[in-house]
């Protein structure tokens, strides 16, 4: 089954051609950093218009790039929820567009289950159940996967994502958006003890987490540099606040494996990316002999042909959509019947 999958949920227009949920024909990614770069962050109505423009291209160019005609397309899945709502609406429209001219299904994809399903892609082994942390600039949660669409949530920020702190702090310390990158870098030159953080255990969830805390304390730091002339070792501060950004995930996926028994953790989203957090995860990992997927950095963030990869289950789970289907800026990932 051939799904054409789209996403335009922030700042990423991209459309993939993905076959029977886990093999990628094309995956075609128009990014619009460089635009947003000069503002510090993701300006909505730049993004939206440029998904606009950009998106009806893609589709050309994926089609071209696979030698794949309409024909061969079996469904059509997008980005339903959740993200920047103007920017969802453009790729929403474009997929019932496409889908009703096709006339082929039309399948919503929640773009947190697309993060998670860009696992699938990148091993064809893993199979649900199992444990996933997942960390992007809007999510960050650890979630029980019990079948492709079944899912449970263990724990969730309370505030903050870990992605988001890591774009404020980075934007704070003058590096470009989307700061978490350029951080990841810094900080492998810096010494993490240097500038001490807070790690706090909010509520009464064990695997609860928060950031926010952690973020006005980083920025506290900056700041207080500033006012005192004091110069700021940037790579050590940037090594402090990752360290307490890992200490934050890793000991809460370590207690949920060990609680429920998953030998198998998966990784997704953005933060994924981070070479900190993505050793301290293969080191506790190893000490508890469970077996870690950490998708390759391309399928970190976001791209489309997560969103087919999901797709094609969600499709096998009768989860398709009328032509009334609607964008949603917040959604949680447990709506299973749409
Ligand atoms: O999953 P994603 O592409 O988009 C969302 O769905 O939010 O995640 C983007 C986030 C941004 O906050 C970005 O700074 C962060 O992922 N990110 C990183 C790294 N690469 C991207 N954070 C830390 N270290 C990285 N290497
Ligand atoms: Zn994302």
């Amino acid at each position: 089954m051939n799904i054409l999958a789209v996403e335009s949920s922030c700042d990423e227009t991209a459309v993939a051609i993905v076959r029977d949920g886990r093999e990628v024909l094309v995956d075609c990614i128009a990014s619009q950093v460089d635009l947003h770069k000069v503002y510090g962050g993701v300006v909505p109505e730049i993004a939206s218009r440029k998904h606009v423009e950009a998106i009806y291209g893609l589709a050309d160019k994926a089609l071209e790039k696979t030698g794949l005609t309409r024909d061969d397309i079996d469904a059509v899945a997008v980005t339903y929820a959740p993200g920047l709502i103007g920017a969802v609406l453009v790729g929403v429209n474009f997929a019932k567009a496409a889908a009703m001219a096709m006339g082929k299904p039309l399948i919503p994809v929640h773009h947190i289950r697309g993060h998670i399903a860009a696992n699938y892609l990148a091993f064809p082994e893993l199979k649900p159940p199992f444990l996933c942390l997942v960390v992007s600039g809007g999510h960050t949660m650890i979630v029980e996967v019990e079948d492709y669409t079944k899912m449970r949530i263990l724990g969730t920020t309370l505030d903050d994502a870990a992605g988001e702190c890591f774009d404020k702090v980075g934007r704070v310390l003058g590096m470009p958006y989307p700061g978490g990158a350029a951080m990841d870098r810094a900080a492998q030159c810096g010494d993490d003890k240097k500038y001490p953080m807070p790690r706090p255990k909010p509520g009464e969830n064990p695997y609860d987490m928060s950031f926010s805390g952690l973020k006005t304390a980083a920025l506290n730091t900056i700041h207080h540099a500033q006012q005192i002339q004091e110069e700021l070792d940037i790579n050590s501060l940037s090594a402090s606040f990752t360290s307490a950004v890992s200490d934050m995930l890793v000991p809460r996926v370590v207690q949920a494996l060990k609680e429920t028994g998953h030998k198998k953790l998966a990784v997704a989203g953005g933060v994924a990316a981070n070479s900190r957090i993505r050793k301290d995860i293969m080191d506790a990992a190893e000490k508890l002999g469970v077996h870690v997927f950490l998708p390759p950095l391309s399928l970190c963030g976001d791209n489309a042909a997560m969103i087919g990869a999901q797709g094609y289950y969600e499709y096998l789970a009768g989860n398709t959509a009328g032509m009334d289907l609607n964008a949603y800026a917040t959604k949680s990932i447990l709506g299973e019947k749409l």
